[in-house]
């Protein structure tokens, strides 16, 4: 879903600002989490500074091909958000900015080390890990099974009831591809992933269209982050998640400043806010659970309980690497979506 909000200013004037207040400066944000979080950052940032925030919103895969097309002549100030490994490729690939907030030292340590690696030009946000959702209502109906593990998503009684988005622009499906390379060897990886795609109504383009597709009913089951569940739930929807036993894959949700950014300083000021706390603690109010990187922000109960679930050992710096990313999306391109179902 490609959508432009202009909400900060439109929220500026309608709080009655003086008109000074929008002359406070801006900053354009790419947005890569859902719509009413990346609305309530701006509305919250502009009401609170005066600075008109101007946010567009897109999966990772796309920021990232929005970043490399504008690199001569950057449009963007800021990423926010979205999977780690496109932070970590446009890091590589020079996009991104070096930038040491002094809220670093309040970070959990996977948050800090996405840091690190990258050479300071990304740093994390939030978590949260990779797993199945489903629609309690319709598999009791058709009678399916509740899939406990990878494996048991190749059951041909699963065939046309689960959706995944595509791994080129949604860094959903990315982190699952790179999570199954990781589990099982690549050639097997891609093996599973053909099969899979004989049980896969469609590809969706972002990667909480399949979640929101199984709980409007649309599909039994999706590959989804597990914190995009509860806010589904909360809007009365039947929805719920499991994580696959044998092992799974977690992001880290990242934000990067952008290189030859026009408003670098206002970027910097919304990127320290963006880790402070009380901004984190906006992701669970805007009905959206990925546990946040900061170490003080209060916690949801509704944030999955990482103790609880099987990871891998996820190689970040391994598969956020440009020649690794492009290298596997090629070969899923190649080797999976191009065959018949
Ligand atoms: O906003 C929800 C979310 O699941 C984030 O946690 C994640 O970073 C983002 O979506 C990924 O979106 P996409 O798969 O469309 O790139």
């Amino acid at each position: 879903m490609k959508q432009t909000i202009w909400t900060a200013a439109v929220a500026a004037l309608a709080m009655g600002l003086p008109a000074g207040a929008m002359a406070q400066g801006q900053v354009n944000i790419i947005c890569s989490v859902q719509a009413e979080w990346c609305s309530m950052l701006s509305t919250v940032y502009a009401r609170t500074t005066g600075v008109k925030v101007n946010m567009s919103l897109k999966g990772s895969g796309e920021a990232l091909a929005q970043l490399t097309a504008e690199k001569e002549n950057p449009k963007t100030d800021l990423w926010f958000g979205g999977t780690g490994d496109p932070h970590l490729q446009a890091a590589e690939q020079n996009l991104s900015l070096e930038y040491k907030s002094p809220l670093l030292a309040q970070l959990h340590p996977w948050a800090q080390q996405q840091a690190q690696q990258s050479g300071y030009k990304t740093v994390g946000i939030y978590s949260g890990p990779l797993g199945f959702g489903y629609n309690t209502e319709l598999v009791a109906k058709k009678k399916l099974p509740i899939p406990k593990t990878w494996a048991d998503l190749l059951k041909p009684e699963y065939k046309g009831e689960i959706q995944v988005a595509n791994p080129a622009s949604s860094g959903t499906a990315y982190t699952m591809v790179a999570t199954l390379v990781q589990l099982m060897g690549e050639d097997k990886a891609f093996d599973y992933l053909k099969g899979l795609h004989q049980n896969v109504s469609q590809y969706a383009r972002s990667g909480t269209g399949p979640i929101k597709a199984v709980a409007r009913g649309e599909t039994a089951i999706s590959i989804s982050f597990v914190h995009d569940a509860p806010g589904e739930r909360m809007q009365g929807f039947p929805v719920d998640t499991v994580t696959p036993a044998d092992g799974t894959g977690a992001e880290i949700g990242s934000m990067s400043l952008v290189k030859g950014a026009r408003n670098l300083e206002a970027a910097k000021k919304f990127y320290d806010w963006a880790l402070a706390p009380s901004t984190q603690e906006m992701g669970a109010a805007a009905k959206q659970f990925q546990l946040p990187s900061n170490k003080s922000a209060k916690l949801d109960e509704r944030v999955p309980d990482f103790k609880k679930i099987k990871f891998i050992n996820y190689d970040y710096a391994k598969y956020g690497s440009s020649a690794e990313r492009r290298r596997l999306i090629a070969r899923w391109e190649k080797d999976v979506n191009s065959l018949p179902r």
